[in-house]
């Protein structure tokens, strides 16, 4: 079976389009290439020695949606493809709605369109009120977002929720994401953002390798065991393995579910800090700083709905993540860019 991946050559994109492979799926990947380098689809060829058809565009274009799935015989879309940068989106709303709300429109006209009707899209844990009990499981409260970026997801899930209800043919699986980290184990594909990092563990990298001088740590009197923020950090080949899960439920289901893709486990930003000096032997210098605003004190996954009914459970462990992140940071310390 052949997977449109759209937003293919981004982070969690590019180690989903290598699981797929590995697994025997046939890969197409549409990006616009606006926070990704091509280089890391070339790798993954190199690293499974299969090829990927690769489209340069944007998933709104209507015109090359409908080349796209005239030209291949797709089973499933994978729809990584959006704007992601949350402080961003506050000042960038416009954009951001436009980008995540009109790609899903776009993509899901032209399938129901082309009657190809399997989707699976990443959410993320920011669609979860504020005000939830610990762990989050996927009946747990949303909305109330704090930010344009955090509506879109919630937006989007509305959107494919309503088409499901809809229309019977619809296999519709959503992905909520808790916060992805590490890399490839080859160290030849990674995250490599733009500009200043936003969050934690790239920052950690770049810090480590000497592009930055310290960390800042923001806020250390949460209610939590040592004043900083927790989370659910999940190895990106972990979450990738779930897309292929994902990919597999939707072939022999019908209708909209909705999945946590975490470790159930919650790690604060000090014990990060402390993980990743251990895994790798560098110093990462830090600075207790304030809270950045919109964070919360703790965020973590109830991830048994996924094991009971995908089937998938992440095995990676921190020491994982944290030797994967450096491998990936230490051997490309301009990311993609040299
Ligand atoms: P990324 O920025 O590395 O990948 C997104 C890719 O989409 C990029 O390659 C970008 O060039 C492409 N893209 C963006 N808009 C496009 C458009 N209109 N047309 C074509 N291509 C377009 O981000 P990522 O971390 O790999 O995230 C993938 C998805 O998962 C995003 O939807 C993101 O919101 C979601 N998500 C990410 C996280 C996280 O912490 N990384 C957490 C929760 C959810
Ligand atoms: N942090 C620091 N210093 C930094 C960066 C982050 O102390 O330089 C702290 C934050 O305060 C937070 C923790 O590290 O306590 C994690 O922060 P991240 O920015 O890495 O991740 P968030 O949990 O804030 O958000 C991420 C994604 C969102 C997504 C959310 C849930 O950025 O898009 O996970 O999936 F919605």
């Amino acid at each position: 079976m052949n997977v449109l991946v759209t937003g293919g050559a981004g982070y969690i994109g590019s180690h989903t389009c290598l699981e797929l492979l590995e697994c025997g799926y046939g890969v197409i990947v549409i990006d616009n290439l606006c926070n990704s380098n091509p280089k890391s689809l070339q790798r993954v060829e190199q690293l499974t020695g299969k090829p990927i058809t690769f489209y340069e565009g944007d998933v709104r274009d209507e015109a090359l949606l409908r080349k796209i799935f005239t030209s291949h015989d797709i089973g499933c879309v994978i729809h990584f493809a959006g704007l992601k940068a949350v402080g961003e989106s506050v000042a960038k709303p416009w954009e951001y709605y436009d980008n995540n709300l009109n790609s899903t429109l776009t993509l899901t006209k032209v399938m129901r369109d082309v009657g190809m009707k399997n989707i699976i899209f990443s959410s993320s844990a920011t669609v979860y009120t504020a005000d939830n009990e610990m762990p989050l499981r996927e009946t747990s409260r949303t909305g109330n977002c704090t930010n344009p970026y955090g509506w879109t997801k919630y937006m989007t899930e509305q959107i494919l929720s309503g088409l499901a209800h809809s229309d019977p043919e619809w296999s519709i699986v959503l992905l909520r994401y808790f916060n992805p980290i590490g890399a490839h184990a080859s160290g030849l594909i990674g995250e490599d953002p733009r500009g200043t990092p936003n969050n934690l563990m790239p920052y950690i990298t770049q810090v480590a390798v000497g592009r930055r001088d310290h960390l800042s740590v923001f806020g250390n009197d949460y209610d939590t065991h040592d004043g900083t923020g927790v989370r659910d950090y999940i190895h990106v080949v972990d979450l990738a393995k779930g897309h292929v899960a994902a990919v597999e439920y939707a072939a022999k289901t019908k209708g909209c579910e909705v999945f946590n893709l975490g470790t159930g486990v919650g790690y604060s930003v000090l014990d990060m800090v402390k993980s990743f000096e251990e895994a790798n032997g560098v110093a990462v210098p830090y600075e207790i700083t304030a809270r950045r605003p919109g964070d919360i004190a703790t965020c973590y996954a109830d991830p048994a709905k996924s094991a009971e009914i995908l089937g998938w459970k992440a095995e990676k462990a921190m020491v994982d993540m944290c030797r994967d992140s450096w491998k990936w940071q230490s051997q490309n310390p301009n990311g993609f860019g040299e």
